[in-house]
């Protein structure tokens, strides 16, 4: 019978036979299916495993410190952090185009990993990669595997070839839900486990306009209230997903307080979802809805109008860009 415990035991002695005493590399992106997988090859091979986390400055508040400090406390990984806040932040000054977002995005994090990679390498040899590829995302994309480059994570296209890793994918056979109970018996934090899937490139592609640092702290203070009140609601199982846009370039009046407010609206997006192919927007409760609104609008001083999506996908597509 299938049970979390039985998988981690195959699994483990499955990568100890195909990686020997070799060197392992995984790239952590903050999200379930990578730091599950580098988890098992952890407990697999322990000190044979390195994991690369390249920050982009594009996570939501408190992501980063939760790769960097809960998941190492956690599991006990090598880990090193790439903080690339400023070359993504440079290279995306001024572009509002949604697909030049993910092109530029996708370009500095397969530079910023491969030149990661190289730096390891020199060091120990790494002959293999660690990938957090599902049975969903096998069946999606016709099935092959082998010797390849990083690919099936949307954001890198792809190594040089003298870069060359064989890969190890330990989830190839689970659905999202195993690979969570997986993660909670190898001990991972509930905030990475029962984490809500999230787009590679970040709050990048929710700021509707430019993308700046400041644009960004202001979507990650909303975007920390609309996650902390649905939590609180007990509700983030009730969502596949709950993204919050800011309408960077929208300004409408507003009156707070005994003045007149020009400021911003962000738009709350939560949908429901078997896999993201098709979606709905969830009938959260309005009580739940006001709360936020309310904490928003209060809390974030730039921000004057909270609007909701009742857009189901089709016709709408779960992110706005
Ligand atoms: P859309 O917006 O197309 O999103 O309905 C479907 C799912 O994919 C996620 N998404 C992305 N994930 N890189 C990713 O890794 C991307 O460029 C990207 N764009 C969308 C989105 O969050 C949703 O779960």
């Amino acid at each position: 019978t299938w049970t979390p415990g039985n998988i981690i035991e195959d699994q483990v002695a499955a990568i100890r036979a195909q990686v020997g005493d070799k060197q392992v590399l995984c790239a952590l992106s903050g999200g379930v299916d990578s730091a599950v997988a580098a988890a098992l090859v952890q407990k697999a091979i322990g000190d044979q495993l390195t994991c690369v986390f390249v920050d982009h400055g594009l996570l939501r508040a408190g992501e980063a410190e939760q790769v960097e400090k809960d998941y190492v406390a956690s599991t006990g990984v090598r880990l090193v952090v790439v903080d690339a806040e400023e070359q993504f932040l440079g290279h995306l000054k001024d572009v509002t185009d949604p697909e030049q977002k993910r092109k530029i995005i996708g370009r500095e994090f397969i530079r910023t990993f491969e030149a990661a990679a190289r730096d390891l390498d020199a060091e120990r040899h790494i002959e293999f990669l660690v990938q957090g590829t599902l049975y969903p995302d096998v069946v999606e994309s016709g099935g092959g595997t082998g010797t390849a480059n990083i690919k099936s994570h949307h954001n890198v296209g792809g190594l040089p070839d003298d870069l060359q890793f064989a890969l190890i994918e330990p989830l190839r056979t689970l659905f999202k839900d195993e690979v969570r109970a997986i993660g909670k018996e190898l001990g991972l934090p509930d905030e990475i486990v029962q984490r809500h899937p999230f787009p590679g490139p970040g709050l990048a592609i929710r700021i509707i306009g430019a993308v700046d640092r400041e644009r960004l702290d202001i979507l990650r203070h909303a975007d920390l209230i609309a996650r902390e009140e649905l939590t609180a609601a007990g509700l983030d199982r009730g969502v596949w997903q709950f993204p919050v846009v800011l309408l960077a370039d929208v300004r409408s009046v507003g009156v707070q307080g005994d003045g007149r407010t020009y400021g911003h609206p962000v738009v709350l997006r939560p949908v429901s979802s078997e896999d993201a192919m098709t979606a709905d927007w969830s009938r959260l409760p309005y009580d739940l809805i006001a709360k936020i609104s309310n904490r928003i609008t209060n809390e974030v001083r730039e921000i004057n109008r909270v609007v909701l999506d009742v857009t189901s996908k089709p016709p709408g597509t779960i992110e706005w860009e």
